[in-house]
């Protein structure tokens, strides 16, 4: 991870400190920031509740505890010691001023809004009457907008207060190492741009496939449903960088003009290709309005009018409550000519270059080799479990923590980029298809099977050998 620049914040403000996000994440991740020597500034903690500074420590180590961290006392209390607590209501204009206070020695505050959405603005627009804003860095948790209007709005509310290189907004799968691995072994390694375009790529498969369903978020996850929640962030942003072109600089600017060219060239999805679909329980589920329309399944193809990628399908499945965990990006080639100078009549299947990002990340390339009796055709893998090979990477929370407070916005998607996501969606957002049933513990609807007829179909995503169901 980098180091700290020049312009790195001196504050850390978090907004929210007694919320679920914090207990689940955030407590852990400075935790581990902390045993890294990697933290340098005080923190205020800003929530509703009345809470002692003694409260906060307890609340810290219960979190650490519950999340399994293992941790030193003598660290705990390091950490502990850079704490303030304020209590104070998020919409009123004393919290602020009490804050100022607080910051008194610092001129340059990163405020993290771990917060219900419809707050953000508010909070920014208060911070900025308050005169907090100037140098100041403003960290900001998914979701970013439910629409694309929605997110227009909040990005216009936001600059009213805020320059766009003052915004950080969270895509939590852009701290995932096996994702920012993706560019890299593509453009660092002189095999794979040769062949990543149209001319060699039959299709691209991206699966987010959870074997939970949507458990105590019912509430939450009713208002939003699949394509939210994962599609147009984590998968869409996964997309950009398995397709995109290599940035042509360092930095954070660079590698966004390049996503952003990526998004620009996918065309409207159109709802006639999408499959939308719940799992058989799902409406009785704490939380779920028993006639809910939303979807915990989604199926989609997509398009990218561009040189590099015209005519090629690209299909994103994201789902609850499935056979399994697997989150992976699956690039599958054209096929060979038969093999008839080994008698084989059908062709070989076509090789595939899978990226596992979770669990257990790594890249897999299948191949086809000749059999020990010398004609039938087999499939062989090539597997680089990148844990084993390379060491545990950070959690993806301790690097995008790590990086805004060392002033390195590249993890953060960018204004153009989040409008763009939700503009590629809208369509479906407007005419979403009604969702048909799917069976807990399977691998989606029989429809989603529909949308890749003619295609290569859905596989069995790669998984670990202790959890291998049967079929795709
Ligand atoms: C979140 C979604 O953004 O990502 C959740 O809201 C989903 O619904 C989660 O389960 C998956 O993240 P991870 O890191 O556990 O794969």
């Amino acid at each position: 991870m980098n180091t700290v620049g020049p312009e790195a914040p001196d504050a850390l403000v978090i907004f929210g400190m007694t919320g679920d996000l914090a207990r689940k994440m955030t407590f852990g991740a400075l935790y581990r920031l902390e045993a890294a020597d990697q933290l340098k500034c005080p923190i205020i903690g800003v929530a509703s509740d009345a809470w002692s500074h003694d409260q906060l420590s307890a609340a810290l180590r219960k979190a650490l505890t519950d999340t399994g961290e293992s941790f030193d006392d003598k660290t705990l209390a390091r950490l502990t010691q850079r704490f303030t607590y304020l209590q104070g209501d998020f919409t009123d204009t004393g919290t602020y001023t009490s804050l100022a206070t607080l910051l008194r020695g610092s001129a340059r505050p990163l405020f993290y809004l771990e917060i219900p959405p419809a707050l953000f603005g508010k909070v920014v627009t208060q911070l900025g009457q308050a005169g907090l804003t100037e140098r100041a860095t403003v960290m900001i948790e998914k979701p970013f907008g439910h629409d694309l209007e929605s997110a227009r709005a909040l990005n216009e509310e936001l600059h009213a207060v805020l320059a766009e290189s003052q915004i950080l907004r969270i895509d939590h799968f852009l701290g995932k190492q096996p994702i920012l691995d993706m560019l890299f072994l593509r453009f660092a390694n002189a095999l794979f741009e040769p062949v990543w375009n149209r001319a060699h790529v039959a299709a691209v498969h991206i699966t987010m496939a959870e074997n939970f369903g949507v458990e105590d978020r019912g509430a939450f996850y009713d208002s939003v449903g699949a394509l939210r929640d994962v599609v147009q962030n984590h998968l869409l942003q996964m997309l950009a960088l398995v397709t995109m072109d290599a940035p042509v600089g360092p930095g954070s600017g660079p590698l966004w003009d390049k996503k952003v060219d990526i998004f620009r060239a996918v065309a409207d999805v159109d709802p006639a290709h999408c499959v939308r679909a719940q799992y058989e329980g799902y409406r009785q589920v704490p939380g779920v309005k028993t006639d809910s329309s939303t979807e915990t399944f989604v199926a989609l193809r997509l398009t990218i009018d561009n040189w590099r990628w015209a005519g090629v399908p690209f299909f994103i499945r994201a789902g609850k409550a499935m056979a399994a965990r697997a989150t992976e990006v699956r690039v599958i080639f054209r096929r060979v000519p038969s093999l008839a100078f080994l008698g084989e009549v059908r062709h070989a299947d076509p090789n595939e270059l899978v990226f596992r990002i979770d669990p257990d990340a790594g890249l897999r390339l299948a191949i086809r080799s000749k059999g020990t009796d010398g004609r039938a055709c087999r499939d062989v893998h090539m597997d680089l479990p990148f844990a084993a090979e390379l060491g545990q990477p950070p959690e993806p929370y301790v690097r995008l923590i790590h990086d805004a407070l060392a002033g390195d916005h590249s993890l953060f998607t960018r204004e153009d980029a989040v409008e763009e996501t939700w503009r590629i969606l809208q369509p479906l957002l407007d005419n979403p298809p009604a969702p048909v049933p799917y069976a807990v513990g399977s691998w989606g609807p029989a429809e989603a099977d529909d949308l890749v007829r003619g295609l290569p179909s859905w596989r069995l995503p790669w998984l670990p050998e202790d959890q291998a169901p049967s079929s795709a």
